[in-house]
């Protein structure tokens, strides 16, 4: 059985926007799930209507088989982690941690037992006795956390939960949630904008535009095999490059570029690329180092952005400018015309009109 069902989710607010269209998922106890997507895209809508903090318009929920549309949110075995943690200031760390066993009035023992082992988790066994006023943002993220662990919720949810530390707590306080959850037994599902967060913690990720779910997959299969072009955009950093061309006998023709296209993928394209197509590639597939699988395009370097033991070196390919993320031992001389090589067994082809990534042969997916 799954842990969390969403079937044909749609979320219409009063007044008539409509902020999530179609939204389906079948969540495995145990995953961690990941929505990340643009602002305003519908996540906090979706993480709600799970949280039963908004009503759903049309659809099917079902949190272990059972339908919960209708199930007020105390009564859901559901916890949500806001932004903002919202803390009580009055109560200790202590108090916060255990507040949910406190409403349901049980003994001061469990409550003792429960907020220890929480407190131990989320390495908080040192402060019980403060305030959270008196916590580094870090610490008082890992108040909310205990707060959802003591609590007997089935799923965890997250909405953008580090969105207020600073850069390397964020880095750090990632490490320990991926840590966290491997060590619970809960379902987590987490909200965030920024696609690293999604990449580094998640079992799935679900990426989101305008309300509609674009992808569901893997970190590897979303960043592989992205199904759209919004998908190739938006997860990796810097995003794909996208260039408009066709296809013609085996070759991929732009200006500037004349590339040989992998056996596989020009079965698929078939007639479809003769006019129209776009090739996607990641910035890390162009190269100065030639190896049998690329294909040399002529382009002269513009700017760079030094990033240590690599750059962003920005091509002008016939006046168009594409990202390469080149390693600073491949060796290049900025402002130099030069022959760069693209990586064609990773790269991806786009229907123009759709948006949609063409397939490889042989790819079930
Ligand atoms: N209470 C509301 N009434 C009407 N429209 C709303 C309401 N809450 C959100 N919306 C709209 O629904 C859409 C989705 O909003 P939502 O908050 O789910 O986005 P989000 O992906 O969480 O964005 P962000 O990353 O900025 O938090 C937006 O267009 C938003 O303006
Ligand atoms: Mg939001």
């Amino acid at each position: 059985m799954h842990e969390l069902v969403l079937k044909n989710i749609d979320k219409i607010y009063p007044g008539g926007v409509q902020a999530v269209f179609d939204f389906n998922i079948e969540v495995e106890h145990g995953e961690f799930i990941v929505l990340v997507g643009p602002s305003g895209c519908g996540k906090s809508t979706v993480l709600r209507m799970i949280a039963g903090l908004e009503e759903i318009s049309s659809g099917d929920m079902l949190l272990a088989g059972k339908r919960i549309n209708d199930v007020a949110p105390s009564d859901r075995e559901i916890s949500m982690v806001f932004q903002n943690y919202a803390l009580y200031g009055h109560m200790s760390v202590y108090e916060n941690i255990g507040i949910s066993q406190t409403i349901r009035h049980e003994d001061e023992n469990t409550i003792h037992q429960k907020v220890m082992k929480a407190a131990g988790v989320v390495q908080l066994k040192e402060q019980l006795n403060r305030y959270p006023k008196n916590l580094s943002g870090g610490q008082r993220q890992r108040v909310a956390l205990g707060r959802s662990i003591v609590s007997t919720a089935r799923v965890i949810l997250m909405d953008e939960p580090l969105s207020n530390l600073d850069a390397k707590l964020r880095v750090e306080s990632r490490r320990q949630l991926a840590k966290l959850h491997k060590q619970l037994d809960n379902t987590f599902v987490y909200v965030t904008h920024d696609q690293t967060e999604a990449m580094t913690m998640a079992t799935r990720i679900v990426v989101m535009n305008a309300g509609r779910v674009q992808q569901i997959g893997t970190p590897e299969e979303v960043y592989h095999w992205p199904e759209n072009m919004f998908v190739g955009g938006f997860i990796g950093s810097p995003p794909m490059n996208f260039i408009h061309g066709h296809v013609r006998n085996g070759r991929f023709i732009a200006p500037g570029m004349d590339l040989a296209v992998p056996a596989a993928v020009q079965h698929h394209i078939g007639t479809h690329g003769e006019n129209d197509i776009i090739l996607g590639v990641r910035p890390e597939h162009f190269s100065t180092l030639p190896v049998p699988v690329r294909e040399p395009v002529q382009a002269r370097s513009t700017k760079s952005e030094y990033l240590g033991n690599h750059a962003l070196v920005f091509l002008d390919i016939a006046d168009q400018i594409v990202t390469a993320n080149l390693r600073m031992d491949e060796g290049w001389t900025m402002g130099d015309s030069a022959e760069y090589y693209i990586d064609m067994s990773q790269v991806h082809f786009f229907d123009p009109a759709t948006e949609k990534r063409i397939r490889h042969e042989g790819e079930t997916k």
